[in-house]
């Protein structure tokens, strides 16, 4: 039986337009979109009809960047693909890609079944995954080739972090030789690792045990010094490249320099570089130990930059790296010495929030807010136009979007499965109302009307941003 829904009076807002207009959803995608108030809406019918007057009418976001249950220093990621994708949902995202990882020494599909299996009947959102190559060799180059086929599509490399998932320059130029071969987007942590963990180790050895350390060692030179080697090695191969949680202003001015080339180069930044600074780091009591992940967060100046790149298309894409870790039993396992707090920050539920706040504050456009969380992210790893758009054929994954409803962002009230939020008692204008996931509801007026096991595994082409 077909269900149709009418989203009525609402201003919708895609990367390419704003219309006030009416939205008809049949059998889960959007069917039809006509001016409000139209002969053509009017004559429309409809099992039922969502009053969005005085509302934003946008597409879901797409989130391409998480970590549910990623193993870490020893520890895991606390939300589960079941808490993460309801948070998210709670957030107006109905789209995540996950990281799935390769086990050193193992095939890439060992990685991957191990994810299939978490996600498995347990998301409430759709979701899609890119794969972590930590051991790159023969038998996982011709791996990549059959996961190109099979929908996972992109493949995150770590100049980071050695001996855990670390690759070096003949591993990466090799991945990326195969990746221009079969139309995978290699994702790069550009961080000179090497060179970090001597810092890491004559910090310590001074005494410097501190949060605050986590962001004096990895210095942004640094961060920009991988940014560099992968652009070149990206040329050399000549592949396509992705550099992902771009903090520091010096590694946007490398991609800047790339792109001014005419090179396929792209940049992620996300919202904790933009919101939160050094400042945070330094929190007395081991306060700072919330906000350690890398990249670090930079020192204030930065974030004017990633604004800025931001608006000119040097950076393309927000996403969340949302990577939670508890404060209590988690963070605390790097008390005494700043290297062994699990990386990463919570905020797949914050992220469409905080850039309409960015709305707000006159950072980005209303149209360019969709663009960064929605659109392009879907056109990056192959999801568009099914994902990040509202366009008839379109699932209908739709967010109703309060833009004058005040919030205050706290812990007490978010739906993460963590103890703490890294933006306690800040002050939002704007709130997610009510979010359709394939044109089912999931959040009927800020109440969770979803279910786990309704998210489906999603299939990707190949990178849709590069011509
Ligand atoms: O600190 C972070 N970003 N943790 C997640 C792993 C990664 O490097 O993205
Ligand atoms: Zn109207
Ligand atoms: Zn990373
Ligand atoms: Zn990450």
């Amino acid at each position: 039986m077909s269900t149709r829904t009418l989203i009525r009076g609402g201003l919708v807002i895609t990367a390419a337009d704003e219309t006030h207009a009416d939205v008809l959803i049949e059998d889960g995608r959007i069917a039809a979109i006509a001016a409000h108030g139209s002969s053509v809406a009017q004559g429309w019918t409809a099992d039922r009809v969502l009053d969005a007057t005085d509302r934003y009418v946008i597409p879901g976001g797409v989130d391409a960047h998480t970590h549910m249950e990623l193993p870490f220093g020893g520890t895991f990621a606390s939300d589960t693909f079941e808490t993460g994708t309801r948070a998210a949902a709670w957030g107006g995202t109905t789209t995540i890609v996950d990281f799935a990882v390769q086990p050193r020494g193992q095939a890439l599909r060992a990685g991957l079944d191990a994810w299939f299996a978490k996600a498995d009947g347990r998301c409430a959102i759709d979701y899609g995954f890119h794969m972590i190559l930590s051991d790159v060799n023969e038998g996982s180059l011709k791996e990549m080739d059959r996961l190109v086929e099979e929908g996972i599509t992109s493949f995150k490399l770590f100049m980071a972090y050695p001996g855990v998932f670390y690759s070096d320059d003949g591993q990466i130029l090799r991945a990326m030789q195969r990746s221009a071969d079969n139309g995978g987007l290699i994702m790069m942590h550009a961080e000179n690792g090497i060179a970090i963990d001597v810092l890491v180790e004559q910090a310590l050895a001074r005494g410097q045990s501190d949060p605050r350390y986590h962001g004096e060692v990895r210095k942004a030179l640094l961060e920009a010094e991988a940014t560099h080697r992968a652009i070149q090695l990206a040329r050399v191969a000549g592949a396509p490249l992705y550099v992902v949680h771009v903090s520091a202003e010096e590694a946007l001015a490398e991609i800047a320099t790339a792109r001014d080339k005419g090179l396929p180069v792209f940049g992620e930044t996300c919202p904790q570089y933009l919101f939160l600074s050094t400042d945070n780091l330094a929190e007395p009591g081991f306060e700072g130990a919330k906000y350690v992940c890398s990249t670090p967060l930079r020192p204030k100046e930065h974030q004017a930059a990633l604004w800025r790149g931001l608006r000119t298309n040097d950076l393309q894409v927000v996403s969340t790296d949302h990577c939670p870790f508890c404060f209590t039993g988690q963070k605390e396992l790097g008390r005494g010495d700043f290297s062994k707090i699990p990386n990463g920050l919570p905020g797949v539920e914050n992220r469409m929030d905080l850039l309409h706040q960015a709305v707000v504050d006159g950072h980005i456009s209303r149209r360019r807010w969709i663009e960064i969380a929605c659109a392009t992210p879907a056109r990056m790893f192959g999801l568009y136009p099914q994902k990040g758009t509202i366009a008839p054929g379109a699932d209908a994954d739709v967010v109703i979007y309060d833009p004058h409803a005040e919030q205050t962002v706290s812990a007490e009230t978010h739906h993460m499965n963590v103890d703490y939020s890294a933006y306690e008692g800040k002050r939002l204008t704007g709130q997610v109302e009510s979010v359709l996931s394939r044109g089912e509801t999931v959040i009927d007026r800020r109440t969770y009307t979803g279910r786990a096991g309704h998210g489906c595994y999603v299939p990707r082409a190949t990178c849709q941003y590069l011509g």
